[in-house]
């Protein structure tokens, strides 16, 4: 079968609710690693880059989706189960949270500053008649601390700087009371006494943990 055809298959199967994230994953490894990324494009039917606000403030980085070999290594290392809630801090059209939440059953939550990708999301959302992968809209420094169900928590470098320091900021008391990962792609994460390296899966993936509590032992 062709990636082409594959897609369209597990496209229809999230559409007439058949879809499980098992056999998403055996159709993505099915497909060559150098297809993975189109293939995920076609399931969600995803057409060319958007334009970016030219008002996008000064230190928010344009959109661009991360990579499914970093976002597969993810998924495997941490590893994401059904029960965790996977945070996107700077989601862009909703294609990570759509794939993280397809692939392993996990709520997915994007927030996004820019309004019409927060549009594309929904209508991703809508689209695919899955309601567990919403998008919210609005600075996501000031946004990531009112998602206290969060449990994991990715950057693909939407930011960097103070905002990032806010983001973390917002998220230590959400760490006082469980263990959550912030997950990173690309991204120079400030000092944080609160969080240690867990690993390094990939080149530029890191994975961080909180370590105010002990880490709960993950369902396999
Ligand atoms: C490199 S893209 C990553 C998109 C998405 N995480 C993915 O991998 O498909 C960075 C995204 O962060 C968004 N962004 C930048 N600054 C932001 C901010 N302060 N709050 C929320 N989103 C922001 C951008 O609009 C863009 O969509």
């Amino acid at each position: 079968m062709t990636y082409r055809a594959s897609a369209e298959r597990v496209r229809a199967s999230i559409q007439d609710g058949s879809h499980r994230p098992a056999r998403f994953l055996a159709a993505l490894r099915r497909v060559r690693p150098a297809e993975r990324d189109a293939w995920l494009d076609l399931v969600l039917g995803l057409g060319e880059l958007p334009d970016d606000d030219p008002e996008l403030p000064r230190g928010c980085v344009p959109y661009l989706p991360c990579p499914v070999v970093d976002l597969l290594a993810l998924v495997e290392c941490v590893p994401v189960r059904a029960s965790d809630v996977f945070v996107d801090v700077g989601s862009g059209v909703g294609r990570a949270a759509m794939f993280v939440h397809l692939l392993t059953g996990a709520s997915a939550i994007g927030l996004e500053i820019q309004r019409r990708l927060v549009f594309e999301a929904r209508d991703l959302s809508a689209r695919l008649l899955v309601s567990r992968a919403p998008s919210v809209e609005g600075d996501a420094a000031e946004l990531a601390r009112f998602v206290p169900i969060g449990t994991i928590f990715f950057l693909y470098c939407p930011f960097s700087g103070e905002r990032l320091t806010k983001v973390l900021a917002g998220l230590e008391p959400i760490a006082r009371t469980r263990t959550i990962r912030v997950c990173c792609v690309d991204v120079a994460l400030p000092r944080c006494g609160w969080l240690t390296l867990e690993s390094s899966p990939r080149l530029g993936l890191e994975i961080h943990r909180s370590t105010y509590c002990a880490p709960a032992t993950r369902p396999s």
